[in-house]
């Protein structure tokens, strides 16, 4: 089941000379995880706030084209009625806090007192959250207290807490050590699997290659590529875009070491390992 369609979207900031994004065109269907790449300025964030709403309803500005996010066109759909349907987690952690909340647990809650839930239904949901994203212990903490990446775990924890069909992820781990960055990049990867939609912004380039389904490459408000992340991070040309690929399909390539079963350089830790070490072993 097609979960996005985009047609032809255009955008423009107010005041500005140049298009943000110029004319996209790409569907996703239910379930995907969806990784988009590209470097600063290249229209990633305006990109997810157009598939939330926030482009052109909350950010005016010059737009053409359509957004249809199960079946709703977002620019004729209130952002109240498109928040239940798509989640959007911020680059920056701090815009998401509502500041008027004392503890993390109220803070989860808050997103959830509109959606007419019961307490037994509300209290699952802000445990799970918190147990999914790893800050059950810091429940009771002022989401003040909390450090750049704990307060990245709330913000990721408050919309997953309101299970949207879709979650629009801008660089939610950028705070977060490797280990941070792994928990949240599998965490997500598992909702997916459940059905939510995935789309997720990010330059660990590495965990986008093990975890999407396919990856979008943006450059200069145009989509370069939308495809499996074999076939993404085997172009040779990434760095014109501003982007790299994986390290380990970097030292495979210098050493040319394909996949036989692909034909093309391994993409994750464990693939360039388990060829080098056959290669190796013959
Ligand atoms: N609020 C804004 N007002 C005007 N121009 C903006 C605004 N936000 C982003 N832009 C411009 O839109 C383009 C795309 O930006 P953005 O979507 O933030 O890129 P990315 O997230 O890939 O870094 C850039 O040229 C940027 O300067
Ligand atoms: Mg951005």
């Amino acid at each position: 089941m097609k979960k996005i369609i985009v047609e032809n979207l255009k955008y423009k900031y107010p005041l500005t000379e140049e298009l943000a994004l110029k004319g996209l065109s790409f569907e996703v269907e239910q379930g995907e995880f969806i990784g988009i790449i590209g470097e600063n300025g290249s229209g990633k964030s305006t990109l997810c706030q157009a598939l939330t709403g926030l482009v052109p309803n909350f950010f005016k500005g010059a737009y053409g084209g359509r957004v249809l996010v199960d079946g709703l066109e977002v620019s004729k759909t209130s952002i109240s009625e498109l928040s239940v349907k798509v989640g959007i987690v911020f680059q920056n952690p701090f815009t998401q806090v509502t500041g008027s909340k004392l503890t993390v647990y109220e803070e989860i809650a808050f997103g959830l007192e509109n959606m007419g839930l019961s307490r037994e239904e509300m209290i699952e949901r802000i445990d799970y959250s918190l147990k999914l994203l790893n800050i059950y212990k810091f429940k009771d903490r002022n989401p003040f207290d909390l450090s750049g990446g704990q307060m990245q775990r709330m913000a990721i924890a408050s919309i997953i807490a309101m299970k949207p069909d879709i979650i629009v992820l801008d660089e939610p781990t950028s705070q977060l050590d490797p280990q941070g960055s792994e928990e949240v990049f599998k965490a997500v990867y598992d909702l997916s699997k459940e059905g939510m939609t995935v789309i997720m912004v990010e330059h660990k380039i590495e965990k986008i290659a093990q975890y999407s389904d396919r990856v979008m490459l943006l450059y200069n408000g145009e989509i370069v590529n939308f495809d499996k992340p074999v076939k993404i991070f085997s172009r040779d040309d990434l760095r014109k875009y501003g982007v790299k690929e994986p390290a380990f399909t970097e030292i495979c390539r210098n050493l040319n070491i394909k996949n036989p079963n692909t034909g093309y350089y391994p993409i994750t830790l464990n693939e360039a390992y388990d060829l080098v070490v056959n290669n190796n072993g013959e």
